[in-house]
């Protein structure tokens, strides 16, 4: 439909976590005038879930270099070298930044901020706040800064699709309000940047660490609008989510790996450690590995979980140091100071997204992407534990200096360009999905595509995530029918758009590799696939 409201900018930012807030800050204090839209309140995203920290070489002894080897063995052969360096040299001041900004992070009575270890990393570097409470510390900062500021924001914003100018150039984005006064309804925001911070796509799974928001929306944006879109198939699972059953679907509830990097060891049903042997670094192995190694075990053992011991913490350390895990544990009736918490892996990352260059522009001109949403090439084939938050800072900090210097550079003519309509969602070529497939498609998802995955797999994966399509394109076309237009519906159409693409990149992925594991081709292929697999999709408009 055509927007019954519009805003007009210098820069719009969509998604309010630390990519985006970061982003906005950053373009504000460069003088541009700085749109935020989010699609629930400014802090519903992932980043307030992050326990463990954001990990930058801040520490005696540590360098860029260091974290920089550790980021690229944890990629597994597919990181952009150029991006990590980026990542890691500009990483502890980009910190320090975030610290001006009013981030308050733990420190030792001394002044000094206390690190700690998770996965992949040799080194203490992990910088945190609250205890295991970090992200909700950044977004607090970040959003008191926000609002401090002349940025402006809508919240309860679904974005819904890019808008271009005559010359396929980004020109802002439409948007779906609800409960905003003088914003509600289809609306739109005239920019010629626009910056996806939207987060990552867990819901596309049924057992995940994401919040509910987490849908896929800036990657099926960017598909659409047709940007490149790489890496998608490396899903990180996270191996120690705390388990509430078989049949648990939604949020669940994360056991930092900064548990294990304080010294909590994992143990099968018979209390026996089995990741020691496994990795020199053994439960402080790479995510994926650790993620396997529990696998494995469940399955040589028929069990649905494995144990997470750290009775020995004691209650003073538990409440101190992890006072969010063990709130939660106890309050699903678990006591990690008197018993072993069970774990088993969740989705928790998509390690690939819109691609992006070094300066975060997407393939589409004005079309920038930072966070999750994005693939830098800093992550490769697996994510390395707390370079998420870091990717955020950096990576924004990157786009706003290259927004500003493109306004410079145009002077008086830095304007919202008049953008051309484009189809929505709800138009005939891409009907709107009931609500209730987000359920299918999380299902298919995690029996075909989820952690261990095989050619039968995915190819049955492929098949149903193919019947939920035509049976939305049948409703249409033969019945004239479509979903309600609103939130849960366009959710519903952009998980199932990006499960497609993820699911073809699995197939297509012939080999094990981070956390892509094909039981059918369980070695790493170096000779074939040391690279990487860019959709873009058809489209008429870019
Ligand atoms: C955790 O605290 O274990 C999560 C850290 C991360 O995902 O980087």
């Amino acid at each position: 439909p055509a927007p019954g409201w519009s805003l007009t900018a210098d820069v719009v930012v969509v998604g309010s976590g630390v990519a985006g807030l970061t982003a906005a800050l950053r373009c504000e204090a460069a003088g541009l005038d700085t749109v935020v839209v989010t699609k629930a309140r400014l802090d519903d995203g992932s980043t307030r879930w992050a326990q463990g920290g954001i990990a930058a070489a801040l520490g005696e002894g540590d360098t860029p270099e260091q974290h920089r080897d550790d980021t690229l063995v944890a990629g597994a052969g597919l990181c952009d070298e150029e991006a990590v360096r980026l990542l890691v040299t500009e990483g502890p001041d980009a910190v320090r930044r975030l610290i001006d900004t009013g981030a308050r992070f733990d420190e030792s009575a001394a002044g000094e901020l206390q690190l700690t270890r998770e996965g992949g990393h040799h080194r203490r570097r992990i910088a945190h706040a609250g205890g295991d409470a970090t992200g909700a510390e950044i977004s607090r900062a970040l959003v008191d800064a926000v609002r401090a500021r002349r940025v402006r924001t809508v919240e309860n914003a679904l974005v819904l699709d890019l808008l271009t100018d005559a010359e396929g150039r980004a020109a802002g984005v439409t948007l779906h309000v609800m409960g905003e006064g003088q914003h509600d309804g289809v609306g739109a925001v005239h920019a010629p940047s626009v910056v996806l911070a939207t987060g990552g796509m867990g819901q596309v799974f049924s057992a995940t660490t994401n919040p509910a928001v987490s849908t896929g929306d800036g990657v099926a944006l960017a598909l659409r609008a047709g940007a490149e879109v790489s890496d998608l198939e490396f899903v990180q699972f996270h191996p120690t989510v705390l388990f509430l059953g078989p049949d648990a679907e939604g949020q669940q509830p994360l056991v930092s790996e900064a548990v294990r990097g304080e010294g909590a060891h994992l143990v099968d049903a018979d209390g026996v450690r089995f990741m020691t042997g496994q990795h020199e670094l053994g439960e402080l192995a790479p995510r994926d590995i650790v993620a396997k190694g529990i696998m494995r075990r469940m399955r040589e053992q028929g069990a649905e979980h494995m144990y997470l011991d750290a009775r020995h913490f004691g209650a003073e350390m538990w409440e101190r140091r992890f006072p969010t895990i063990l709130a939660a544990c106890r309050a699903h009736g678990i006591d990690p100071v008197t018993e072993p918490v069970p774990v088993a892996p969740a989705a928790h990352y998509a390690s690939g997204g819109v691609r992006t260059d070094e300066h975060g522009r997407t393939t589409v001109p004005g079309l920038y992407a930072c966070g999750e949403v994005a693939c830098t090439g800093v992550h490769g084939a697996n994510r390395l534990a707390s370079n998420s938050l870091l990717e955020g800072l950096v990576y924004a900090e990157r786009i706003a200096a290259d927004i500003a210097a493109a306004a410079d550079r145009a002077g008086g003519e830095y304007h919202a360009r008049v953008p051309r309509p484009v189809p929505s969602p709800q138009e005939p070529e891409h009907p709107l999905l009931a609500p209730e497939t987000r359920l299918a498609i999380q299902r298919i998802m995690t029996g075909g595509a989820g952690v261990l995955r095989s050619a039968a797999s995915l190819d049955a994966a492929a098949a149903a995530l193919d019947r939920l399509d035509a049976e939305a394109r049948d409703a249409l076309h033969q019945h004239g029918k479509t979903a309600e237009p609103g939130v849960d519906s366009w959710e519903a159409t952009n998980l199932l758009l990006v499960a497609r693409v993820l699911v073809a990149a699995a197939r297509l992925r012939e080999e094990t590799r981070g956390c892509h594991w094909r039981e059918d081709h369980a070695e790493r292929d170096d000779a074939a696939w040391r690279r990487h697999v860019v959709v873009r999709l058809n489209t008429d408009r870019a």
